[in-house]
């Protein structure tokens, strides 16, 4: 019998080892599916047909993204044959006519879809949605209970699809930010309800290949393989010691205010050192960062407890002193809706009782904005037992940052641009909890930080140009993106808008960007002080009058971007994109509207917005 022969990668080749192992198992497998009358003698292994299993994701910053991998790999060691791709690729995923659908979305903006979701939203709640009677499927929600809207998104899918006739395999969880005991004991239902109601597998569907999608199968079996989620939550397909369950301590090395001294904000410059790690970054991540709590705000709170700190608490089984736990491990800003009812019924006087009834929940907002649970826990007639105390907070959670700077401009550093969030309210100044951490407390010690891959916002190909709006805080990508093309050379035109209040104190970066001005790296700045004059100017304003250019530019190609503030700035300047292709594409509103969803669809328009 003949022995089928896989060529086999040689030490030589120049490939690092995990390439080689990667592509090893690669060559086996696509040997190993040779029909035997093409010469490939196997033994034969009898094909099974596996279960096709679609898992849609909708995801901002990677979370759902990466529970949607690992749920992708399980299911193939459990049988199935998964297709992994984002919502918004319900088509090319064949969703009309999937039988079985798993669904992980987080939610943004108020109770939204994240971005990556939007146009699969539109479609599914629209009239020219299908019906689908025999579609089950099962959505994951990852959420945030700060917001009033907890869940929205993945809560919105959940009902349509059942309204137009899926079934469901297991009712949907919703996960706070302490997503994973929820997220796993939903996922091993999951898996106990589909092997139970398991039929006989069906036949394989055609997979397109994607960046998102699976891998040729390593192993030969008629299957795929799935890029799997790394080890530390990273969605980098590479494996990293660093990572968010494990960050790095990057030493800071620069903390620069950039306002001049008369103006009413604080945004600043860091730069933070990577060296000793293993962490590697591109223009378009992001950075995300474990702070710890205002020791002031921790005396306070131990001293509302009638406490000196030196209790311990009880933390995931271990033994933690109060004191360090509100100092790194709980949230001690935001009131959750545990303690605000222990609270109400200890002091049912304090005007709480009414405003925790479901239908008060916008009121319930209102009332608290400005508030923390210093201030909640000072309505209390005697103080809480510190080991019930903790019982009722949330884990501090990290904070993500839009990297400002490029690998290739600035080896082993990594650059931030933070507004520092400070303010007065019911008598207290308060301070946001990272951007202070960093601009006061940090020094020169380190801060713990992971990468948080971004998926898809980066700059495009290099001889195309790119339009950037970018206000305030939403220039970080941007000088990462222009430091990005500058170091390779890359020919497209570049385009940038900025806006912030004043030009004398707020004009951020304004010596690199018009430098890059002078020497043509950046073909055109507009800029939008809007408090210069009486009126308000703001980027949009700048984008529609400069509408046939915008115009000329995109139908040129151009890829845009959007960053920054995503309340207000993200909207108003979608409206701007619409009346400029209106204008000066001599569209009518819908013809925008069509135009505007093929450059998403096309990812030319991107946005990185919070
Ligand atoms: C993908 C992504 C990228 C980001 N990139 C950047 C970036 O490049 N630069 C940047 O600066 N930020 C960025 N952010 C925002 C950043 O993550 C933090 O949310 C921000 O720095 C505030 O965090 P903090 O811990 O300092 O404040 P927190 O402790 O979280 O406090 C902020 C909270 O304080 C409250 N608050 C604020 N002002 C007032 C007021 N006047 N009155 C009453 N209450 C108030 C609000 O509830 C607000 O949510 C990004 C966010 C995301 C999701
Ligand atoms: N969700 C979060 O976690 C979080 C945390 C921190 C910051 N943020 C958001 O991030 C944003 C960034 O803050 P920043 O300090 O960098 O700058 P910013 O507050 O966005 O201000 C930058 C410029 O944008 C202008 N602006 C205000 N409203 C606008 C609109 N509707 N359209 C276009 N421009 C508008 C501002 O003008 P005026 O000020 O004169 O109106 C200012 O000139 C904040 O606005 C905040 O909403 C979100
Ligand atoms: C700007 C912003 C808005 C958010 N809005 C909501 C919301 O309305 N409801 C909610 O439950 N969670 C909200 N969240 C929390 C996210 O859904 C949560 O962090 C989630 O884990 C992110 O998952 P992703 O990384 O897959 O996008 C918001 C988070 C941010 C930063």
């Amino acid at each position: 019998m003949e022995i089928a022969r896989v060529p086999y990668i040689p030490e030589t080749a120049p490939f690092s080892a995990e390439q080689r192992a990667w592509l090893n198992g690669f060559l086996a497998g696509m040997f190993s599916q040779v029909p035997a009358a093409a010469g490939n003698a196997q033994p034969d292994s009898p094909r099974v047909p596996r279960e096709p299993l679609l898992i849609l994701f909708g995801s901002q910053t990677g979370t759902a993204e990466s529970l949607a991998k690992r749920l992708a790999k399980e299911s193939e060691q459990r049988g199935f044959q998964p297709v992994l791709l984002p919502l918004d690729e319900y088509e090319k995923a064949g969703l009309p006519d999937a039988k079985k659908l798993i669904i992980v979305s987080s939610t943004w903006g108020d109770g939204d879809p994240p971005e990556n979701a939007v146009k699969f939203w539109s479609w599914l709640n629209s009239n020219e949605a299908p019906r689908f009677p025999h579609l089950d499927f099962a959505v994951l929600g990852l959420g945030d209970r700060n917001y009033s809207d907890f869940c929205g998104a993945s809560k919105k899918f959940d009902v349509r699809l059942e309204e137009l006739g899926g079934h469901r395999i297991i009712p949907r969880a919703e996960c706070d930010v302490d997503y994973e005991s929820t997220a796993n004991r939903w996922i091993e239902n999951l898996w106990v309800r589909l092997a139970g109601a398991r039929s006989s597998p069906g036949a394989a569907t055609t997979i397109t290949n994607d960046a998102h999608l699976p891998l040729p199968a390593r192993n030969g079996q008629n299957g795929f393989h799935v890029i799997s989620p790394t080890q530390n939550g990273s969605t980098k397909d590479t494996l990293s010691l660093f990572g968010k369950k494990n960050p790095f301590p990057a030493r800071l090395l620069k903390n620069i205010v950039l306002n001049k001294s008369a103006s009413a904000k604080e945004v600043r410059h860091y730069e933070l050192s990577l060296s000793g790690s293993d962490l590697t970054y591109e223009v378009g991540d992001a950075l995300g960062i474990y702070a710890t709590n205002c020791p002031q705000l921790v005396d306070d709170i131990i001293e509302a407890c009638h406490c000196s700190g030196d209790e311990p608490v009880e933390i995931e089984g271990s033994k933690m002193l109060l004191r360090e736990s509100l100092t790194s491990y709980f949230d001690i800003c935001r009131p959750s809706t545990d303690l605000l009812s222990i609270i109400a019924k200890a002091a049912p006087d304090c005007g709480l009782v009414p405003l925790l009834k479901p239908e008060r929940t916008a009121d319930l907002k209102k009332s608290l904005w400005g508030r923390d649970i210093l201030d909640v826990l000072r309505l209390l007639p005697s103080p809480l037992p510190p080991e019930q105390f903790v019982l009722l907070l949330r884990k501090l959670t990290p904070r993500l940052y839009s990297i400002s700077s490029s690998p290739k401009a600035h080896t082993g550093e990594v650059h931030l641009i933070i507004s520092t969030v400070r303010y007065e309210s019911f008598g207290r100044a308060r301070k946001g909890v990272a951007s202070c951490f960093l601009a006061d407390r940090c020094g020169e010690n380190s801060a713990k930080v992971f990468v948080q891959k971004s998926h898809g916002f980066k700059p495009p190909r290099e001889d195309l140009p790119m339009i950037m709006v970018g206000p305030g805080t939403g220039i970080a990508p941007f000088r990462a993106f222009l430091e990005e093309r500058e170091a390779t050379g890359a020919k497209g035109q570049n385009w940038l808008f900025f806006g912030d209040q004043k030009r004398s104190t707020d004009f951020l970066y304004e010596e690199q960007l018009t430098g890059w001005l002078n020497r043509g790296h950046l073909t055109h700045l507009d800029v939008a002080f809007s408090r210069d004059q009486e009126e308000k100017i703001y980027v949009q304003h700048r984008l529609v009058q400069n509408a046939p250019k915008v115009w000329s530019w995109l139908e040129e190609g151009a890829h845009f971007y959007v960053c920054g503030d995503a309340s207000r700035m993200a909207a108003d300047v979608d409206r701007a994109l619409h009346q400029v292709i209106e204008r000066a594409g001599g569209k009518t509103t819908d013809q925008a509207a069509e135009y505007v969803a093929k450059l998403k669809s096309e990812k030319r328009y991107q946005r990185d917005i919070y």
